[in-house]
């Protein structure tokens, strides 16, 4: 019984000895790591010295995923930041070094930026932008009951803005990271600045527009490795100012108009709710059919050719050929038949004939008689005419009594000797009586030339024609730099 006691004494010994030498331990092991961090934090420092990026104080305007992420991401680059928000909550959170979102590696960026001095907020817009030389607004932009973009947050920062550089003598810098409407920042964003500045941008104060692609949830991997960094900008210096932010990062740097960088933002999520939902309906119809649609899909997405790639997504003419056309129609009649609604699948013909329609309609509007098209097969390099698009341009036109010549060196070959001799004269003499042998025939006496396809041949079009023949171009056909007045693109 003396030696069991006896034993458990050594043991509780032992166990109180190793703990306090574990304690030191790890004291030493925090006190190591703190040294460490500090060093690394130097290191940084100097990293981007080195990398030629200027370390600046900066404003950041709303404290939610955009600016929370944004701030810590500068902060871990050295920079000095001061966060504003409107919500007293976020700002005293903030000040506390607690982070007011709930994102992955966050807490602990802004931990860091805390011990280190970096980051501090406010909801004092006046004495932020006196402090700093640059100001990132990350306001949210919601939507209006119906649909329309809310800029009242940003009209907001704008007023506060306006005020505040009043009595700056330094020239401040916006970057606008909120997402809005191409001409949001042209037509609000700075007449607020200078109507409550009384200055004027790029003379007083610069704006720039830097759109976010980050992603809930995996925001702070995406900023340190975005897809691309876009900055819209009416200076070149600004720009790259604004870029030098960024300088390390991988993906391609793109200096831009303002215009098209608030473009590309809507661009991008458009596309990817087109993808989402174009793939849901894939899957309900797979699944109904008894596939599994991940198994599909997966096959193609192994396509980096036609399918995951820039193929067909320039604007330009609408689809047409013996594919196409026939393949959707056979998917949206599968749909009906297995009671699927699949609205996407469903508006792709209507989109593509309401671009047939438009280009008519166009044509009419421009007031002229004699009409010549210069290609007219569904695409360049091929005699095939069914489902061609153009086809339907040139018999609405003939419908409408318009004197038409037309144009295609593969199109005239099949009539001699091709295999489509028997098509054209079946089904479409109307339009092979209409044929000429040459483009120079078009460009002759022509009032309107149409771009068809994009054979190489047409290329002189756009330097050939003369100032009071139209050029109508359907396919945008080539370098299109030359091009003058008298040329008009379908969608650009
Ligand atoms: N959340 C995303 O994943 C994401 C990604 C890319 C782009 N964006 C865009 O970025 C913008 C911001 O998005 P978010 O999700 O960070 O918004 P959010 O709603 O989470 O945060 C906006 C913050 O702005 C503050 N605010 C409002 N008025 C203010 C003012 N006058 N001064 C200072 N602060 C003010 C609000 O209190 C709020 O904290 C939006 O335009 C959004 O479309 C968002």
């Amino acid at each position: 019984m003396k030696l069991n006691i006896n034993l458990n004494k050594d043991k509780i010994k032992d166990k109180i000895k190793n703990k306090i030498k574990n304690k030191i331990r790890n004291k030493n092991k925090d006190k190591l790591k703190i040294k460490i961090n500090k060093i690394k934090d130097k290191l940084n420092w100097i990293f981007y010295i080195f990398l030629g990026v200027f370390l600046v104080n900066i404003s950041i305007f709303g404290l939610g995923y955009v600016g929370v992420v944004t701030s810590a991401y500068l902060t871990s680059r050295q920079h000095k930041v001061v966060g504003v928000d409107v919500n007293a909550l976020k700002v005293s959170m903030l000040n506390d070094g607690i982070c007011p979102i709930v994102e992955k590696d966050v807490p602990e960026l802004l931990k860091k930026a805390k011990e280190n001095n970096l980051i501090s907020a406010t909801s004092d817009s006046k004495e932020a932008i006196f402090n700093t030389e640059l100001s990132i607004i990350c306001v949210g932009t919601p939507s209006m009951p119906n649909g329309s973009l809310d800029t009242k947050y940003i009209k907001s920062v704008c007023e506060e803005a306006g005020k505040s550089i009043k009595e700056k003598s330094d020239k401040h810098i916006f970057v606008f990271r909120s997402t809005m409407l191409p001409g949001t920042m042209r037509n609000t964003v700075i007449p607020i600045l200078e109507k409550y500045s009384g200055k004027k941008q790029n003379v007083d104060f610069f704006v720039v527009f830097n759109p976010e692609f980050l992603r809930e949830s995996t925001a702070v991997y995406d900023f340190y490795n975005p897809p691309k960094t876009v900055v819209g900008s009416d200076s070149m210096e600004v720009a790259n100012k604004v870029i030098s932010l960024y300088e390390g990062l991988p993906g391609p740097m793109i200096k831009t108009k303002i215009e098209v960088a608030e473009m590309v933002k809507y661009v991008d999520n458009n596309f990817h709710a087109l993808k989402i939902t174009f793939t849901n309906e894939i899957g309900h119809i797979c699944k109904n059919i008894g596939l599994d649609s991940h198994e599909v899909m997966d096959i193609f997405m192994q396509d980096t050719k036609l399918n995951i790639s820039t193929y067909y997504l320039k604007p330009g003419f609408a689809f047409g050929g013996s594919c196409l056309p026939k393949d959707l129609r056979a998917i949206n009649y599968l749909a009906k038949t297995l009671d699927l609604n699949v609205p996407l699948l469903n508006s792709l013909i209507y989109s593509n004939n309401n671009q047939i329609s438009y280009a008519i309609r166009k044509v009419i509007s421009f007031k002229k008689n004699k009409i010549g098209i210069a290609g007219f097969s569904f695409k360049e390099g091929t005699d095939d005419l069914r489902e061609s698009p153009l086809i339907e341009v040139i018999e609405a036109l003939i419908g409408k009594g318009y004197d038409l010549k037309l144009y295609d060196r593969n199109v005239s070959l099949a009539k001699l000797v091709g295999a489509n001799k028997e098509y054209i004269e079946t089904h479409i003499p109307h339009i092979s009586a209409l044929m000429v042998d040459s483009l120079d025939e078009l460009l002759e006496d022509r009032d309107v030339i149409i771009i068809g396809n994009k054979d190489p041949e047409f290329n002189r079009i756009i330097n050939e024609a003369r100032d009071d023949q139209k050029i109508f171009d359907l396919v945008r056909m080539g370098d299109i730099s030359n091009a003058r007045g008298n040329y008009e693109g379908i969608c650009w």
